[in-house]
């Protein structure tokens, strides 16, 4: 369903009864199948996939006790010859690894050369909220004048100053506490109105976290261990990035022209930052650390020839870390923003073999992801124990309260709303009480990734069923699919503030789909 419009998909839910997508079930063939979104396509030729050598991105030195980026215009070659402006951490896409230890704070301090604002979100990471990157805590441009941020150009709304927004001028500290476990993190723009136009451009990058329980494993590590960035973009034919912005400056108007509000597809699928990368691995065991950092497109990954006897990517950790056990699978399906971390065991192929990552949801040139050619044998002295990890099962009993929240199309500028308002930086949606365990029901009418900062959470069901065959662990973004309703448990620890949650279809979440939670 790539590349379905999402007025015709309206028009698919209203026809079978489900236009309000409260209470209605599943629709089978259609949830769970794709993405919401519409292709944008590329205007040059596009490389043989395969041929571009796959790299990772590479790992940040502190400078003192902190971490110093850049974040700047570049020219990158993704395309073989063909020079590609972006926007990146050091000017770089992905931006650099930023690698730490659970515990250990992490003090990075951003320079904004770009000519517009910026926010850095480190997502996944239990930040209080000074240093969260709230959507109008905005690192403004050297030399622009720090003016309270308001939800610009949105037609017939009233301008919505922000009073609690901390602007900065030219550069900005923040501090992670990282008090959380082990897990792929990642960190990228979350400016209100414009975070994807600008995670296209390239500002994302990963943080890991690592500590002594996922040490004492005997998990493949070191260049075994492997992130993979998946991101699909489009490009125009001077070879710049293509995204339909309403407003190219990036400054005024936020979000997407009309035939691609349902979210941005394209046509070119990224693994750090590489078309379609080759890869050659040792035949051993491999961690991939998978992230979905796409606007829009949702993956099914699959080993494709499947290793004798199926079961190709051992899933070990998730959005918030490892699992309690391994869970073996034949695809996995990602949505935007979230994290499998799996192990491959390249050992079960014959060296010479050639394993492609396969987009099951894809078609053309978004079918493939990336290939490994597995080229020598090499001692494996690695394994996935039986047991990972010790989850603490949040019990639903002890929840002080059990909030519903609507993911729904208005239509609209600012039409993608929840519970029916577009977001306010001034109205909390929720209160939890710090410390408190709560229910959220949430419910959807399309696709939509849904995420909650400071909370990793632990997923109770989907409509009458139990979780999902990828909802195992801590997540903090879960794959919410049309016409579905997921109950969520979470503990609200730690920090007391204002944090964000929100569809993490950036489309979306530009487009107004984001509220907040306050914790006291
Ligand atoms: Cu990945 Cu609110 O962000
Ligand atoms: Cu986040
Ligand atoms: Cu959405």
């Amino acid at each position: 369903m790539s590349g379905f419009d999402r007025r015709t998909f309206l028009t698919v839910l209203a026809a079978a009864g489900a236009g309000a997508g409260i209470g209605v079930p599943l629709l089978s063939g259609i949830a769970g199948s794709s993405s919401t979104g519409t292709v944008l396509r590329s205007q040059l030729a596009l490389p043989e996939p395969f041929t571009v050598p796959f790299t990772v991105p590479p790992v940040l030195a502190p400078t003192g006790d902190r971490y110093e980026i850049v974040q700047r215009a570049a020219t990158a070659e993704i395309l073989p010859g063909v020079p590609t402006p972006i926007w990146g951490y050091n000017g770089i896409f992905p931006g650099p690894t930023i690698v730490s230890r659970s515990g250990d704070p992490a003090v990075v301090h951003h320079r904004n050369a770009l000519p517009v604002p910026v926010v850095a979100h480190l997502h996944g990471g239990h930040t209080p909220a000074s240093s969260d990157g709230y959507p109008t805590d905005l690192i403004v441009p050297a030399g622009a004048m720090p003016t309270m941020p308001t939800m610009p150009g949105m037609p017939g709304m009233p301008t919505l100053a922000d009073p609690r927004a901390t602007v900065t001028v030219g550069e900005r500290t923040y501090t992670y506490p990282l008090r959380q476990r082990a897990a792929t993190l990642w960190y990228h723009d979350h400016r209100m109105g414009f975070t994807g136009a600008s995670v296209w451009r390239g500002l994302a990058g990963f943080h890991l976290v690592h500590d002594d329980e996922e040490d004492a494993l005997p998990l493949p590590r070191g260049d075994r261990d492997l992130p993979l960035m998946i991101a699909d973009r489009a490009f125009a034919a001077d070879g710049s990035l293509r995204y339909p912005s309403v407003d190219p400056t990036l400054q005024r108007t936020p979000g997407v022209s009309t035939a691609y509000s349902g979210g941005v597809l394209g046509d070119v699928i990224l693994v750090n930052g590489r078309p379609w990368p080759l890869a050659p691995v040792p035949a051993v065991r491999h961690r991939l650390r998978i992230l979905n950092a796409s606007n829009a497109r949702r993956y099914s990954l699959a080993l494709d020839p499947p290793p004798p006897g199926g079961g190709g990517l051992v899933q070990i950790g998730s959005d918030g870390g490892l699992l309690d056990r391994p869970r073996v699978h034949d695809a996995i399906e990602v949505a935007p923003a979230e994290r499998f971390d799996v192990v491959a065991d390249f050992g079960r192929y014959p060296v010479g073999s050639k394993v492609t990552l396969v987009n099951r949801f894809g078609s053309g040139s978004t079918a493939v992801v990336m290939r490994f050619h597995v080229t020598r044998r090499e001692r494996d002295d690695t394994r996935v124990p039986a047991t990972l990890s010790t989850i603490e099962q949040l019990d639903p009993t002890h929840a002080v309260a059990t909030r519903t929240l609507l993911f729904q199309d208005h239509g609209g500028a600012m039409g993608w709303q929840i519970n029916g308002h577009p977001f306010s930086p001034g109205y909390a949606t929720a209160t939890p009480r710090l410390g408190s365990i709560e229910v959220w029901r949430l419910i959807s009418d399309f696709h939509h990734p849904i995420h909650l900062h400071l909370v990793h959470f632990q997923v109770l069901g989907r409509g009458l069923s139990g979780p999902g065959a990828y909802d195992a662990g801590w997540k903090d973004t879960l794959d919410l699919r049309p016409a579905e309703e997921a109950a969520i448990v979470a503990r609200f620890d730690d920090y007391a503030g204002r944090f964000v949650f929100h569809c993490h279809n950036l489309e979306h979440e530009d487009m107004a789909m984001m509220a907040n939670f306050q914790t006291a």
